[in-house]
């Protein structure tokens, strides 16, 4: 009953969108939704490409069920192991006894773990090849992109990359698979999201992978998330290539903390000064309103960070504490820093994000401002300094002045 779509002549999408998680994770809100990607090979041997989340399991068996049509499945190739995909695996492998499980040693272990598989399992190195009849399945380990055990697999004979969460992104499929057949556009800043939140620690790692995959001929990648790139494969490789490097655009992401808007305030002076020298990207961010996965977006987009925050309990606002902790395990390289702090009694706030400052390893653009209460003219004005400092560094106009 499923009319699937071809990927190649013999390869069909078999997976299936997630329109009801509020949160991938957990974490991380899906507006949009998001896929679990899987694909059938129909060859000499059947082979199967990762699997979905159990709650898809359903959908996804039956899916698998239309195209095989009473010949046996043969091998599920495992690129990865988070339960988004590999939560159905013991399913899987109820319903095909038979079935070989291919994946690497540490698959293997993960495997064990989870579903308590041990037997039927055929396991690869670095290099080794697959036949399936015409088919050849050449495997390349991919360490910590995104877990340990991540492998990819690439199909040789129809040029396809079978990436696992590379060159993924959140978003359903809404119709087409392919991203010839549909507009993209609505995937390139819900990309960097994914990366940035999902991926965004493992940088040397998918720089490594990509080094690896250069040298390959691929005309297609099949991600676990998100459209089949075909038509825009150099732009989806360029953002997780320039983003693994932790390059970044011009811009400044303000993320600020506020109880009654004195530190805001001083956000929005800090912002018009940007904007009076030439700065275009500005991203404001009240870090109690913007959820915590769209500011570690832009803090992987833009190259200049300014942070504020009040004295909270003699430490920092909590949710800048929270934020601060979230973009320090993802060891960004690379950006311009700026603080501001404020307080009523008693400034901490300022010697706290001196401390992250240090910490980063970041160069610190600017001097921190540091305000009593309400805006005066000596805080305006100080504000006004760091703006256009941060302005002047992006412009490459000066050269680090707290130096
Ligand atoms: Fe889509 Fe790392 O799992």
């Amino acid at each position: 009953m499923y009319k699937l779509t071809n990927i190649t002549d013999s390869i069909y999408y078999v997976g299936v969108n997630d329109r009801q998680k509020v949160l991938f994770e957990n974490l991380w809100p899906l507006p949009q939704g998001v896929s679990y990607n899987s694909y059938l090979i129909m060859d000499d041997k059947t082979a199967l490409i990762d699997a979905v989340d159990i709650g898809y399991s359903e959908q996804f068996l039956a899916k698998i069920e239309a195209q095989l049509n009473g010949k046996a499945l043969d091998y599920l190739i495992v690129n990865h192991m988070e339960p988004d995909h590999a939560g159905s695996i013991r399913l899987l492998r109820q319903f095909y006894p038979n079935v070989q499980i291919v994946g690497n040693s540490k698959t293997f272990g993960m495997l064990d773990g989870y579903h308590g598989i041990t037997e039927g399992l055929h396991e690869v190195k670095e290099g080794d090849v697959l036949d399936l009849g015409s088919h050849k399945l050449n495997f390349y380990m991919a360490p910590m992109v995104h877990w340990p055990e991540v492998m990819v697999t690439y199909d040789s004979t129809d040029k396809v990359l079978f990436s696992a969460d590379a060159f993924g992104t959140f978003g359903t499929l809404d119709g087409a698979v392919l991203d010839c057949d549909m507009n993209v556009d609505k995937y390139w800043e819900e990309m960097i999201r994914y990366y940035a939140n999902i991926v965004g620690k493992y940088g040397v790692p998918v720089q490594k992978a990509l080094k690896k995959l250069a040298a390959l001929d691929i005309q297609t990648i099949c991600s676990t998330h998100g459209p089949v790139w075909r038509e825009h494969i150099q732009k989806a490789i360029g953002i997780y290539d320039t983003l693994s490097r932790y390059e970044a655009e011009d811009g400044v992401v303000i993320i600020y903390g506020s109880m009654y808007g004195n530190t805001e305030q001083m956000a929005e002076v800090i912002a018009s000064e940007l904007a009076a020298n030439g700065v275009k990207n500005i991203l404001m961010h009240n870090v109690s309103k913007s959820h915590a996965s769209y500011i570690i977006k832009d803090v992987f987009k833009y190259k200049g960070l300014i942070i504020g925050s009040p004295t909270y309990s003699n430490a920092l606002f909590p949710e800048i504490e929270s934020i601060l902790s979230k973009i320090q395990i993802r060891d960004i390289k690379n950006r311009y820093l700026g603080y501001f702090g404020s307080f009523t009694w008693a400034g901490n706030a300022v010697k706290r994000l001196t401390e992250f400052a240090t910490a980063s390893k970041w160069e610190v653009v600017g001097s921190p401002v540091e305000q009593k209460q309400g805006m005066k003219s000596e805080s305006y004005v100080a504000c006004l300094a760091l703006g256009k400092a941060m302005a002047e560094r992006l412009n490459n106009k000066s050269e680090n002045i707290a130096e």
